[in-house]
């Protein structure tokens, strides 16, 4: 069987991570990875390659730091034109980039089986561009692994069970790659202090937004006397910031680090506070709270069971919330949301049976 797997963005790399270890198991899958370019820098997108030991990718197709649609248009000519050579049986995509997107499209124009990891996933709020790329991409989809109940929950309501598509609850691909990389944990190679806290920001409706931008920085400019704030920076933010007079100067602003040394800050940081989709599941992951500086969520179970706090970017919440830690937080990780750690597993298995089936089939 061939799989021909799009990537493009950081949080892909992280999840191929752990589905190319499982596809080296078994010789009878060759994989060919597209790297679309989507994030080019060496800290966001070589790094975790190398550090992760994920396959160096057949085609790179320099396609990144573009509008939406030119960004995306780009990318379906193309991975049409390595799709056609390659031939593959299935494509596979992660998430919810407009690199999935483009690979989505891609599948359903030439007839190839797609299939999605993470399906199912939804926040309701359609002026996220990642919401319209995971409906998009779930709707054109032949098998769909979702992570958690809710996701699989969310494609029935709209109707899935009518499609001609397979829906699957596998679990949280994520989950397996913090289990296997937390030994191989690293330090980043800086001064750090005890009980420091884990800060990201990248999403558009934060960066994009002057006064959620500033509230937010407002509220991290307090906290920062109190304890001391770590927050690798991504590009897309060191942009923006770049070009406004926001006071940063009481935060550890880094570099994006690997994902070994992001490991690293989660299992030893006293809080997360993030926009980040992954971060905010790594955080349970290593039984850290998460004030979520977004408005909404598409990881509702931890919301659900308070291990998560929705913040959004409004400076008063943030604090106040902040100020009872202790009080609003559940400390019992006993409960399982994002499955076993054999997401990995259950996928690729569940692909070469698709794939028996349909050659039983054929015959
Ligand atoms: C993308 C995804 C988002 C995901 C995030 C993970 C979409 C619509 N968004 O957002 O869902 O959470 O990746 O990090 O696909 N840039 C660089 N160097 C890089 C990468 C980006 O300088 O290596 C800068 C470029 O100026 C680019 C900007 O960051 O224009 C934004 O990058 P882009 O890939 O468009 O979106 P992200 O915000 O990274
Ligand atoms: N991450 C990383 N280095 C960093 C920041 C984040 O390795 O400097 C990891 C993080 O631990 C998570 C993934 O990148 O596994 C999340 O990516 P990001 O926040 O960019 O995207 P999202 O999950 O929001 O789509």
């Amino acid at each position: 069987m061939k799989i021909l797997t799009i990537l493009g963005a950081r949080p892909q790399f992280i999840k191929a991570g752990s589905i190319s270890r499982e596809i080296k198991k078994n010789k009878n899958i060759k994989e060919v990875i597209v790297h679309t370019g989507q994030h080019y820098d060496a800290n966001m997108s070589d790094i975790f390659f190398e550090e992760m030991q994920i396959p160096r990718p057949d085609y790179f197709l320099g396609i990144g730091g573009r509008s939406h649609g030119a960004m995306t248009g780009q990318m379906i000519e193309k991975i049409e034109e390595v799709v056609l050579k390659e031939n593959p049986d299935l494509i596979l995509v992660y998430g919810d980039t407009n690199s999935t997107l483009a690979g989505a499209i891609v599948a359903s124009k030439l007839h190839i089986k797609l299939v999605h990891i993470e399906a199912g996933l939804r926040s309701f709020n359609m002026k996220m561009p990642e919401e319209v790329n995971r409906i998009l991409t779930d709707r054109v989809s032949d098998i769909l692994f979702c992570p958690t109940d809710t996701a699989v929950k969310n494609l029935k309501k709209e109707g899935f069970d009518n499609f001609n598509c397979k829906i699957i609850k596998s679990g949280d691909v994520m989950q397996d790659g913090a289990i296997f990389y937390k030994n191989l944990s690293k330090k980043p190679d800086i001064e750090i202090k005890d009980g420091f806290i884990l800060c990201t920001i990248h999403r558009a409706e934060n960066t994009d937004d002057e006064l959620r931008l500033r509230d937010i920085f407002g509220a991290l400019k307090e906290i920062s006397k109190k304890r001391e704030i770590i927050l690798p920076l991504h590009p897309r933010t060191k942009k923006i910031l770049d070009t406004l007079d926001i006071d940063v100067t009481n935060i550890t602003i880094i570099e994006p680090v690997g994902y070994l040394e992001m490991v690293w800050l989660i299992d030893n940081c006293s809080l997360v506070m993030t926009d980040s989709g992954g971060l905010q599941k790594e955080a349970y992951f290593f039984k850290k709270p998460c004030i979520t500086l977004r408005d909404e969520t598409e990881w509702v179970e931890l919301v659900e069971n308070r291990f998560n706090i929705l913040a959004g970017a409004d400076k008063t919440k943030i604090l106040d919330i902040f100020a009872s830690l202790e009080n609003l937080f559940c400390k019992d990780y006993s409960k399982n949301l994002y499955g076993d750690g054999y997401a990995s597993k259950k996928i690729i298995q569940e692909l070469i049976k698709d794939g028996s089936d349909n050659r039983a089939v054929s015959k």
